[in-house]
């Protein structure tokens, strides 16, 4: 069975981890990184003596340069130091640039992500990928450095709004698919609203966990993550402009059910394994009825510089709870798969 992350505690009493934590490492100034819904339905359930508050406002449109100027001038006014902490509450908006934050601002002061969405607590917690967008370009400023502490509670989900939870699921799906045939028999038996999260958060943390310390800085190993990811995302961002925006999971989903027809004609899933994969993502999430052609997501498609004339690389399954990743497929196998989509919802 994956470990857990060393850094990572999961508890039902994140105010009591945390204050341990503090007393700990003694820091001298505390502050909680927080955006508008984090400070309503989340703030309330971590009680923490001394610390302040620095809100930014939520969405993937704020986490950006201008937000972390913002955040870094509150840290240099209240005169914090290389001893000083901060403390990372919400989704993974907030952790990837809150620990970006905390990981320049005089080269370096520990910070703690306490991750409020599933995305973010199977996910973007994990593995040390730091940093904002830059000129519509998304993570494109960054590094790698893990949290100095990630502490987990399903209780934050119960105010996520549904739609954002379902999202976070796809991640859950993906690392069960691509590394947990096991875990896949009970995902499978059960629908979203019956998940038991308790069980299955650790379980895709610890998947997460195993594969990027077997290749933290993304050399190979790691790229079994972009199963669903590669047509996903260049669905993601054709539609991002368009009243059709899908939420990340949403299109992520897409990408398993095409992807997962791709490793169905190279004959690494059956029939009956495609079938089920198939059939759980549709019954799960409310998905669009027609795809956008190739030809126009193409583009993102081949930003991936693996990528030749021959071929796009891939991810792809091997079997359920197995995957390869630089699998080359052929533009006419990927037309396939996408006239395959509309008679397969
Ligand atoms: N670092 C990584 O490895 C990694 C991996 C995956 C994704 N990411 C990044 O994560 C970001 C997406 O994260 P996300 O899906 O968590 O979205 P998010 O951080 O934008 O949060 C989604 C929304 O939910 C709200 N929210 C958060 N927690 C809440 C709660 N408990 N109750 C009510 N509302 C709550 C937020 O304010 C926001 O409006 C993207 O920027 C992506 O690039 C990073
Ligand atoms: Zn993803």
């Amino acid at each position: 069975m994956d470990q857990l992350p060393s850094y990572l505690t999961i508890s039902d009493q994140p105010s009591s981890v945390l204050k341990s934590l503090i007393e700990k490492w003694k820091p001298d100034h505390v502050a909680i990184l927080v955006d508008e819904n984090t400070r309503d339905s989340c703030l309330p359930k971590l009680t923490i003596e001394n610390a302040l508050i620095v809100e930014i406002k939520s969405g993937e449109e704020n986490k950006n340069l201008g937000t972390c100027e913002k955040i870094w001038s509150f840290l240099t006014e209240n005169q914090f130091t290389r001893k000083s902490l901060l403390v990372n509450l919400g989704g993974g908006v907030i952790g990837d640039m809150g620990g970006f934050v905390a990981s320049t601002f005089k080269r370096g002061i520990k910070f703690i992500n306490v991750p409020t969405t599933l995305l973010s607590q199977v996910d973007a917690s994990i593995g040390g990928k730091l940093g904002i967008d830059f000129n519509h370009l998304k993570n494109h400023i960054g590094l790698f450095r893990d949290p100095d502490h990630v502490i987990v509670n399903s209780n934050f989900l119960e105010t996520l709004d549904t739609r954002e939870l379902r999202s976070g699921f796809a991640e859950v799906i993906k690392h069960t698919l691509i590394k947990d045939r096991s875990q896949w028999q009970v995902l499978k038996k059960n629908t979203f609203e019956s998940q038991n999260w308790n069980e299955l958060i650790p379980r895709s943390i610890a998947i997460k966990n195993a594969v990027v310390s077997a290749d933290p800085t993304e050399n190979g190993f790691r790229k079994i993550l972009n199963f669903g990811h590669t047509i996903g995302h260049a669905i993601e961002s054709h539609l991002l402009m368009t009243p059709n925006k899908l939420l990340h999971g949403e299109a992520i989903a897409i990408g398993m059910i095409l992807e997962g027809h791709l490793s169905l004609q190279k004959g690494w899933l059956t029939e009956i394994e495609f079938s089920e994969i198939n059939d759980f993502i549709v019954s799960t999430f409310t998905l669009p009825n027609q795809l956008p052609d190739l030809e126009t997501i193409e583009e993102y498609l081949m930003q991936d510089k693996k990528n030749d004339s021959k071929g796009i690389s891939f991810s792809l399954l091997n079997g359920i709870g197995k995957c390869e990743f630089d699998v080359s497929i052929s533009p006419d196998t990927i037309e396939k798969s996408f006239s395959a989509y509309s008679k397969l919802r």
